[in-house]
């Protein structure tokens, strides 16, 4: 919008002229009307910005024409002209919804002053419904950091899927929230009453995962002692979580394979054959695609799991979310520990955002639930930091740590520059032993040695 339009409404023709004209000096465009009813149809074409109207006209008066205008367009500020400086007029006009009232001879400064003031709010209320729409395109759900655009996209999908039974398969680096995006779809399905069951296919063994996800009869192996329900019983009628599916061995990929396609499975060891409703959401931090080109999964198992796929983004592709999440976990482990108000100082925040974060959000978390712990006073301290976060963080860049100069002696003891120096290879090569060595000119053994003596978690 660029010069503001507003509609004049009075049947004095040189009081409309005058106005006109005065309004135009003023920075606005205008219309005149010499009536409420050509008002009226005026505005059903295109609103303006501002009415001023005149009070006394014949005809419509304009009190029923501000009446009339209130209905369809509650926003648009209205100011009324009277001839009559009665002040009952005046209380009837406001109630009526005017957005101010002036008695003629006009004071023009007065005016100006009220037209300016309409303006702004009326500019303040365009602002606001623009932000409202953006909220309300936004999607959210409880307790998830989405602000970027790729976590926009993931809830998008979130919220298309989870009133569906549509297989979905979520893939992401570890920690970059596969769990919790799980936990979304059926928390907020359709499902959410019934059981959420969880089995992580890494965790169990191969011989005990079988009968974790069918169940077994007893005494159908040595161990068996009892009858055992298994995970896609369990999970009827709600949803079951298979976390690592990239893990499942190909036995039992053609028993998952079968219970897809007909819902349908027999425990271990027994005849009876069960049916199970469960909605299938599986997540991996593999390749699944990758690894069905080499036949190291089914191909046709991937695309029954991946109908409906959801990638989340590693933490580094989505910096913005980086500070908004250290904010969430330090409230959140700030008030666990008793520690309120407990901040951050900005050179702590600095080195949060530039670190490569490979364990994505769930280091990030266990770093802020530490630096919670070891702060003391109310603020965290870079040294509250890991050691890897307070390198210089440019990765392969080959720089020298930023803590090698910049500790209060101007000199570091050798010990001190050695345990860095391992450190800072580890990290550059994602704590691969051989590679790591081999950086560092050192054997291996000497490295886990160095390792062990400098208490370095890998
Ligand atoms: N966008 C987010 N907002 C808030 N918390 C998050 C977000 N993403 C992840 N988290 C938190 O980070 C932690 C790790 O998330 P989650 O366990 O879902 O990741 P994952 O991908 O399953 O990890 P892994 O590969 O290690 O199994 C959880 O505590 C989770 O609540
Ligand atoms: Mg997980």
């Amino acid at each position: 919008m660029d010069t503001p339009l507003v509609y004049i409404v009075d049947d004095d023709y040189s009081l409309r002229r005058l106005l006109e004209f005065t309004l135009k000096s003023w920075g606005y465009t205008s219309q005149t009307y010499a009536n409420g009813e050509q008002l009226l149809t005026a505005l059903e074409d295109e609103p303006p910005q501002i009415v001023l109207m005149d009070h006394m006209m014949p005809g419509l008066s304009g009190l029923d024409t501000l009446k009339t205008v209130r209905e369809k367009n509650p926003d648009l500020p209205v100011i009324m002209l009277s001839a009559q400086g009665k002040i009952d007029v005046a209380v009837e006009l406001m109630r009526a919804g005017a957005t101010d009232y002036f008695t003629k001879p006009v004071d023009l400064k007065r005016l100006q002053f009220a037209l300016n003031n309409a303006m702004d709010l009326h500019r303040l209320k365009d602002k606001v419904r623009q932000l409202q729409d953006t909220l309300e395109s936004t999607v959210r759900f409880d307790n998830i950091i989405s602000s970027s655009g790729a976590m926009q996209n993931v809830l998008k999908l979130v919220d298309k899927s989870r009133n569906s039974d549509i297989n979905v398969l979520i893939e992401g680096e570890s920690g970059t929230g596969k769990e919790l995006i799980a936990r979304a779809i059926h928390f907020n399905g359709n499902r959410k009453d019934r059981p959420f069951v969880v089995i992580n296919c890494a965790a169990i063994p191969r011989e005990l995962l079988e009968s974790e996800l069918f169940g077994h009869e007893r005494g159908s192996f040595t161990g068996a002692v009892d009858r055992k329900i298994g995970k896609f019983e369990a999970a009827h009628t709600g949803s079951i979580f298979l976390d690592e599916i990239g893990e499942l061995d190909m036995t039992l990929q053609a028993k998952l394979l079968r219970v897809i396609q007909t819902k349908q499975f027999e425990r271990i060891g027994g005849l009876e054959t069960y049916s199970s409703d469960a909605r299938i959401i599986s997540a991996t931090n593999r390749d699944l695609l990758a690894m069905a080109e080499e036949r190291a999964f089914r191909e046709d198992l991937y695309y029954r799991l991946c109908t409906f796929p959801i990638k989340l983004p590693p933490l580094r592709e989505r910096p913005s979310e980086i500070t908004l999440l250290a904010e969430h976990f330090l409230n959140q482990f700030a008030a666990r520990e008793n520690k309120p108000g407990l901040n951050m100082a900005s050179e702590t925040l600095a080195l949060i955002q530039r670190y490569n974060w490979p364990g994505n959000v769930r280091e990030l978390q266990s770093v802020i639930e530490r630096a919670v712990l070891l702060a003391d006073n109310d603020t965290i301290r870079p040294d509250d930091l890991p050691q890897a976060l307070r390198f210089s963080g440019d990765r392969g860049g080959g720089g020298i740590p930023a803590e090698m100069f910049s500790t209060r002696d101007d000199v570091l003891p050798l010990e001190k520059v050695k345990e860095i120096a391992i450190r800072r290879a580890l990290q550059l090569h994602d704590g691969n032993m051989t590679e790591t060595a081999r950086a560092l000119a050192i054997g291996r053994t000497t490295l886990y040695d160095l390792i062990k003596k400098y208490d370095i978690r890998t």
